[in-house]
Protein backbone atom coordinates (compact mmCIF):
# COMPACT_ATOMS: atom_id res chain seq x y z
CA UNK A 1 0.00 0.00 0.00
CA UNK A 2 0.99 3.20 -0.69
CA UNK A 3 1.21 6.48 1.62
CA UNK A 4 1.45 9.97 0.05
CA UNK A 5 2.56 12.56 2.94
CA UNK A 6 1.62 15.85 1.45
CA UNK A 7 3.73 19.15 3.20
CA UNK A 8 1.00 21.74 2.58
CA UNK A 9 3.31 24.79 3.75
CA UNK A 10 5.84 26.66 0.98
CA UNK A 11 8.74 26.38 3.75
CA UNK A 12 10.57 23.30 3.04
CA UNK A 13 12.43 23.19 6.07
CA UNK A 14 9.81 24.39 8.87
CA UNK A 15 7.21 22.71 11.95
CA UNK A 16 5.48 21.18 8.87
CA UNK A 17 8.35 19.44 7.19
CA UNK A 18 9.66 17.78 10.53
CA UNK A 19 5.84 16.39 10.93
CA UNK A 20 5.75 15.38 7.76
CA UNK A 21 9.06 13.57 7.84
CA UNK A 22 7.73 11.71 11.24
CA UNK A 23 5.31 10.91 9.88
CA UNK A 24 6.93 9.10 6.78
CA UNK A 25 9.10 7.14 8.60
CA UNK A 26 6.67 6.12 11.13
CA UNK A 27 4.39 5.16 8.09
CA UNK A 28 7.11 3.42 6.27
CA UNK A 29 6.74 0.31 8.30
CA UNK A 30 3.42 -0.50 6.83
CA UNK A 31 3.35 1.50 3.47
CA UNK A 32 4.96 2.27 0.86
CA UNK A 33 5.47 6.30 1.75
CA UNK A 34 6.07 9.29 -0.81
CA UNK A 35 6.50 12.97 0.74
CA UNK A 36 6.07 15.65 -1.16
CA UNK A 37 5.59 19.66 -0.87
CA UNK A 38 3.24 21.80 -2.25
CA UNK A 39 6.30 24.28 -2.74
CA UNK A 40 7.64 21.55 -5.09
CA UNK A 41 5.25 22.38 -7.67
CA UNK A 42 4.41 24.82 -10.32
CA UNK A 43 0.86 26.16 -11.00
CA UNK A 44 -1.21 28.85 -12.03
CA UNK A 45 -4.18 29.66 -10.14
CA UNK A 46 -7.82 29.39 -11.05
CA UNK A 47 -9.46 31.48 -12.93
CA UNK A 48 -12.66 30.68 -12.17
CA UNK A 49 -13.55 29.73 -16.03
CA UNK A 50 -15.91 26.99 -15.28
CA UNK A 51 -14.94 25.06 -18.54
CA UNK A 52 -14.30 22.25 -16.82
CA UNK A 53 -17.40 21.92 -15.46
CA UNK A 54 -18.41 20.59 -19.34
CA UNK A 55 -15.17 19.06 -20.19
CA UNK A 56 -13.48 17.65 -16.77
CA UNK A 57 -10.54 19.31 -18.91
CA UNK A 58 -8.36 22.19 -17.33
CA UNK A 59 -7.73 25.01 -19.81
CA UNK A 60 -4.21 25.61 -17.87
CA UNK A 61 -1.18 23.21 -18.31
CA UNK A 62 1.20 22.71 -15.91
CA UNK A 63 1.86 20.78 -12.67
CA UNK A 64 -1.30 19.92 -11.37
CA UNK A 65 -1.94 16.53 -13.20
CA UNK A 66 1.77 15.72 -11.60
CA UNK A 67 0.72 16.09 -8.17
CA UNK A 68 -3.20 14.20 -8.66
CA UNK A 69 -0.46 11.45 -10.13
CA UNK A 70 0.89 10.80 -6.95
CA UNK A 71 -2.66 11.16 -5.38
CA UNK A 72 -3.99 8.19 -7.83
CA UNK A 73 -0.68 6.11 -6.33
CA UNK A 74 -1.48 6.51 -2.68
CA UNK A 75 -3.77 4.51 -0.77
CA UNK A 76 -3.34 6.55 2.28
CA UNK A 77 -3.33 10.46 1.91
CA UNK A 78 -1.97 12.57 4.91
CA UNK A 79 -1.87 16.33 4.87
CA UNK A 80 -0.07 18.40 7.40
CA UNK A 81 -1.13 22.24 7.52
CA UNK A 82 0.42 24.69 9.40
CA UNK A 83 -2.47 27.67 10.13
CA UNK A 84 -1.84 30.82 7.86
CA UNK A 85 -3.90 33.62 9.04
CA UNK A 86 -6.37 30.57 10.88
CA UNK A 87 -6.32 28.43 7.62
CA UNK A 88 -4.65 26.64 5.32
CA UNK A 89 -1.48 27.74 3.11
CA UNK A 90 -2.54 29.88 -0.19
CA UNK A 91 -0.84 27.95 -1.96
CA UNK A 92 -2.41 24.30 -0.79
CA UNK A 93 -5.61 26.54 -1.55
CA UNK A 94 -4.40 27.13 -4.92
CA UNK A 95 -3.62 23.62 -5.46
CA UNK A 96 -7.25 22.71 -4.29
CA UNK A 97 -9.16 25.39 -5.95
CA UNK A 98 -7.44 23.81 -9.41
CA UNK A 99 -8.86 20.26 -8.60
CA UNK A 100 -12.50 21.40 -9.63
CA UNK A 101 -11.73 18.85 -12.39
CA UNK A 102 -11.61 16.40 -9.84
CA UNK A 103 -14.78 17.32 -8.28
CA UNK A 104 -18.31 15.09 -7.96
CA UNK A 105 -19.92 18.14 -7.70
CA UNK A 106 -20.35 18.07 -11.66
CA UNK A 107 -20.79 16.08 -14.38
CA UNK A 108 -18.51 15.17 -16.47
CA UNK A 109 -15.52 15.17 -13.36
CA UNK A 110 -12.17 13.07 -13.69
CA UNK A 111 -12.14 10.21 -10.39
CA UNK A 112 -9.26 9.17 -8.52
CA UNK A 113 -8.86 4.99 -8.08
CA UNK A 114 -11.51 4.85 -5.28
CA UNK A 115 -11.22 3.36 -1.61
CA UNK A 116 -8.52 6.15 -0.73
CA UNK A 117 -8.59 7.39 2.92
CA UNK A 118 -7.01 10.55 3.57
CA UNK A 119 -6.16 11.54 7.12
CA UNK A 120 -5.09 15.36 8.50
CA UNK A 121 -2.68 17.18 10.61
CA UNK A 122 -2.74 20.97 11.24
CA UNK A 123 -0.65 22.63 13.27
CA UNK A 124 -0.28 26.59 14.77
CA UNK A 125 1.46 28.38 17.36
CA UNK A 126 -1.66 30.00 18.90
CA UNK A 127 -2.99 27.43 21.76
CA UNK A 128 -6.79 27.46 20.77
CA UNK A 129 -7.51 23.91 18.97
CA UNK A 130 -10.54 25.34 17.19
CA UNK A 131 -8.36 27.02 14.68
CA UNK A 132 -6.73 23.78 13.55
CA UNK A 133 -10.49 22.08 13.55
CA UNK A 134 -11.40 24.86 10.48
CA UNK A 135 -8.23 23.50 8.81
CA UNK A 136 -9.43 19.94 9.06
CA UNK A 137 -12.73 20.84 7.87
CA UNK A 138 -11.03 22.60 4.97
CA UNK A 139 -9.35 19.63 3.70
CA UNK A 140 -11.64 17.06 4.90
CA UNK A 141 -14.46 18.81 2.43
CA UNK A 142 -11.56 18.97 -0.16
CA UNK A 143 -11.29 14.77 0.77
CA UNK A 144 -15.12 14.73 0.84
CA UNK A 145 -15.50 15.86 -3.15
CA UNK A 146 -12.83 14.18 -4.53
CA UNK A 147 -14.62 10.98 -2.67
CA UNK A 148 -11.51 10.00 -0.37
CA UNK A 149 -12.90 8.94 3.11
CA UNK A 150 -11.81 11.03 5.94
CA UNK A 151 -10.06 9.21 8.11
CA UNK A 152 -8.75 10.81 11.02
CA UNK A 153 -7.34 14.07 12.17
CA UNK A 154 -4.27 15.60 14.85
CA UNK A 155 -4.35 19.04 15.73
CA UNK A 156 -0.97 20.29 17.07
CA UNK A 157 -1.15 24.02 18.75
CA UNK A 158 1.77 25.92 20.41
CA UNK A 159 3.93 24.65 17.03
CA UNK A 160 5.73 27.93 15.73
CA UNK A 161 8.88 26.26 14.63
CA UNK A 162 10.84 23.37 14.00
CA UNK A 163 12.18 22.98 17.27
CA UNK A 164 9.24 22.89 18.84
CA UNK A 165 8.11 19.70 16.94
CA UNK A 166 10.57 17.16 19.11
CA UNK A 167 8.74 17.71 22.77
CA UNK A 168 5.33 16.74 20.52
CA UNK A 169 7.22 13.70 18.57
CA UNK A 170 4.98 10.67 21.32
CA UNK A 171 1.53 12.53 19.75
CA UNK A 172 2.39 12.20 16.06
CA UNK A 173 3.40 8.52 16.65
CA UNK A 174 0.03 7.51 18.84
CA UNK A 175 -1.61 9.30 15.64
CA UNK A 176 0.38 7.24 13.39
CA UNK A 177 0.15 3.70 15.09
CA UNK A 178 -3.53 4.54 15.07
CA UNK A 179 -3.61 4.87 11.48
CA UNK A 180 -1.77 1.92 11.31
CA UNK A 181 -3.64 -0.55 13.43
CA UNK A 182 -6.91 0.32 12.05
CA UNK A 183 -6.20 0.59 8.51
CA UNK A 184 -7.65 -1.57 5.48
C1 LIG B 1 1.94 33.92 6.99
C2 LIG B 1 1.76 33.22 8.30
C3 LIG B 1 0.54 33.28 8.94
C4 LIG B 1 0.34 32.62 10.16
N1 LIG B 1 -0.87 32.69 10.77
C5 LIG B 1 -1.09 32.02 11.93
C6 LIG B 1 -2.36 32.06 12.57
O1 LIG B 1 -3.31 32.69 12.09
N2 LIG B 1 -2.52 31.37 13.73
C7 LIG B 1 -1.49 30.65 14.30
O2 LIG B 1 -1.71 30.05 15.34
N3 LIG B 1 -0.30 30.57 13.69
C8 LIG B 1 -0.07 31.23 12.52
N4 LIG B 1 1.17 31.16 11.90
C9 LIG B 1 2.21 30.34 12.51
C10 LIG B 1 2.34 28.98 11.82
O3 LIG B 1 1.11 28.25 11.81
C11 LIG B 1 3.41 28.13 12.53
O4 LIG B 1 4.59 28.89 12.70
C12 LIG B 1 3.75 26.87 11.80
O5 LIG B 1 4.58 26.09 12.62
C13 LIG B 1 4.47 27.20 10.50
O6 LIG B 1 4.92 26.02 9.90
P1 LIG B 1 5.90 26.11 8.60
O7 LIG B 1 7.08 26.93 9.01
O8 LIG B 1 6.22 24.71 8.31
O9 LIG B 1 5.10 26.77 7.50
C14 LIG B 1 1.40 31.85 10.71
C15 LIG B 1 2.63 31.78 10.04
C16 LIG B 1 2.81 32.44 8.85
C17 LIG B 1 4.14 32.33 8.13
Amino acid sequence: MNALIINCSPVRTGATAEIVRIISEALSERFQTKSICIADFDFAFCTGCRSCHRTAECVLHDDVPVIMQEFDRADLIVSVSPSYWADIPGQFKAFIDRCTPWSNTHEPHLSLRSGKKGCTVALRTGQNPQECERIIRSIEHFYGHLEIAPYGSLSLCSVEQKADVAPRKQEILAFCEQICSQIF
